[in-house]
């Protein structure tokens, strides 16, 4: 009895050990700071859990982890802001608009995918590969249409996993996921998901579902090119169509059961939605904890990101923000750059440079979240149920402010046109009528709702990657069948043949039977005729 515990005891050991303490090496080359935001949040959970995580970026991360080994691969700049522009234009809601700039896109999309894709065969990068004391575990890719540099997990010859800003109805084909467009709406499609769709909206759904399809057909076929450019002379690697078949799992940053759509997924599938924001908040500097501990009318959190200084954000607007914010009996925390001009003294207010969001968002006392309608931003608002005024300006902020209002979380207003009235309005709009709070809140509640938080499942399941070696038995055979094959196209060619042969085949006899029939009749008539002459 003690020898089989001791040995249970010793294999549970091991088996934790397995994925302990593992090389972890993250290519997260996306242009995108929003998704680097996510896919930094995964390397620090990881290297907090104890794995020695090395992160390759091209952009400046926002944050680092000291024990996460950095690599900077800068890009040149005008790619950043080529770049930055374009998918501004690609995330609208609007449907018509969204999908011709996406197409309008693809050429610069490939261009700057073509200059990326030799981040690889950079001296610091070929050194994690070709260098023999460098012995990683696991490769984990952040995907933005960059499949070329799969290459990487090729190279070292260990299982690879994606990380993705999207829900699965991107990018799902990769596992084998099922494509479900009767009633999985499409990106960009502004349709009501939870509903059954009638038939315009299925035929649309439809159209804009192989709209994508095409994109990324057209896409992977310049990328195809690009990487025989780059690789072509290298025997060790794979084709590029076969690149992505050895994809251990993917991780979306979405919750599906949540945030909707219902869809059905394969095991592979893993979501991870809200990765960025902490399970528990960390303590606020004394200050803000101070500021927000005294605040019998609630308080405020207004902060614009950081990009929007300078140029859309004119000093009279600011004024007149001042001037209503000052006169509430709320507290507001305003997060600003400059303390040397501040936009005026009140003692209701309270200025910083920085701002530990989430941690702010997470106090009980804030009761509205005025924001520029940043991607991370709402994410955190949703996370602990904060209604929200917005007040977008560019890039993907005025899409994400439409979806945020669409999901009763709060209403937008135009910062250009910002008048102390209307601004006055949206602001009491929201903390007086209960419905923003309710509906966020309840959401709030769902969205926290899972067996393992997005932290944990994450650990789990790179764990997990690791200790069955790439678990290939959990990959779908989907993957490795043809289009043909995975819809059973064959089969039912098949079928079909056998029914026309067969009612072919039918036809033939009876007409055959008919005709010996007619014959035989003939034949009788004519011997009687001749009976009938010869009498
Ligand atoms: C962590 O990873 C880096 C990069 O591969 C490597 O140089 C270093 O030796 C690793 N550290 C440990 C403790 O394995
Ligand atoms: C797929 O990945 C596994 C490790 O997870 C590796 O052993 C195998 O050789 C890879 N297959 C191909 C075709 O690259
Ligand atoms: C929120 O504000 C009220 C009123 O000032 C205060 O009594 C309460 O302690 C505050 N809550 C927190 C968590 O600081």
């Amino acid at each position: 009895m003690g020898g089989i515990l001791r040995c249970l005891a010793l294999q549970i050991v091991v088996l934790i050990a397995g994925a302990h303490g593992a090389n972890i090496l993250g290519l997260f080359t996306s242009l995108s700071p929003s998704h680097l935001v996510i896919q930094m949040s995964m390397a620090r959970i990881l290297a907090e859990r104890g794995h020695n995580v090395t992160v390759v970026t091209v952009l400046k991360p926002p944050s680092l982890h000291k024990d996460i080994n950095h690599i900077l691969v800068p890009m040149e700049e005008d790619i950043l802001q080529a770049f930055g522009s374009l998918v501004g234009g690609m995330t609208k809601t609007d449907n018509s608009n969204a999908y011709t700039s996406m197409f309008r896109s693809v050429r610069q999309l490939s261009e700057t995918f073509s200059r990326m894709g030799d981040v690889m065969k950079q001296p610091l990068v070929r050194d994690l590969y070709e260098h023999p004391d460098n012995k990683f575990d696991l490769v984990m890719v952040g995907y933005f249409m960059n499949s070329y540099q799969l290459a990487l997990a090729h190279k070292l010859k260990v299982p690879l996993v994606l990380a993705l800003s999207n829900p699965p109805s991107f990018l799902g084909y990769f596992l084998g996921n099922p494509w479900e467009v009767s009633y999985v709406p499409a990106m960009n499609m502004a349709i009501e998901s939870g509903k059954p769709l009638g038939i315009g909206h299925r035929m649309l759904n439809l159209l804009g579902n192989l709209a994508q399809r095409l994109f990324m057909f057209i896409i992977e076929f310049r990328n195809a090119r690009i990487y025989r450019d780059i690789y072509g002379d290298d025997p060790t690697l794979p084709s590029y169509e076969d690149l992505n078949k050895n994809i251990s799992l993917i991780f979306f940053a979405s919750h599906g059961i949540s945030e909707g759509p219902i869809r059905p997924n394969v095991p592979a599938v893993i979501e991870i939605g809200g990765i960025q924001v902490k399970d528990q908040p960390d303590k606020l500097p004394q200050n803000l904890e101070q500021f927000l501990s005294e605040a019998p009318h609630g308080a405020i959190l207004l902060s614009l990101g950081s990009n929007l200084k300078k140029d859309h954000l004119k000093s009279y607007t600011v004024q007149k923000m001042f001037n209503v914010l000052s006169k509430l009996q709320q507290k507001v925390i305003w997060k600003w750059d400059d303390l040397d001009n501040l936009p005026g003294e009140s003692d209701n207010i309270l200025y910083s440079k920085w701002v530990p969001q989430d941690d702010v968002l997470a106090h009980p006392n804030i009761t509205l979240f005025i924001n520029h309608a940043g991607k991370g931003g709402l994410t955190e608002a949703q996370y602990h149920g904060k209604p929200m005024l917005a007040l977008p300006v560019f890039g993907d902020q005025p899409s994400n402010a439409d979806v945020m209002v669409m999901q009763g979380f709060g209403i937008k207003q135009s910062i250009l046109t910002l008048e102390e009235d209307s601004f006055l309005q949206g602001i009491r709009e929201v903390l007086d009528n209960p419905k923003y709070a309710t509906a966020v809140k309840s959401f709030s509640t769902l969205y926290r709702d899972r067996p393992l938080s997005a932290r944990e499942t994450l650990i789990y399941w790179v764990e997990y990657v690791i200790r069955h070696h790439g678990a290939p038995h959990i990959q779908s055979p989907v993957v490795h069948m043809s289009y043909i094959a995975a819809n059973n196209l064959d089969v039912y060619a098949v079928i079909l043949g056998t029914i026309v042969a067969l009612c072919f085949i039918t036809k033939l006899v009876l007409s055959l039977i008919v005709r010996k029939i007619r014959n035989n009749s003939t034949k009788a008539k004519v011997n009687q005729n001749h009976k009938l002459k010869k009498k």
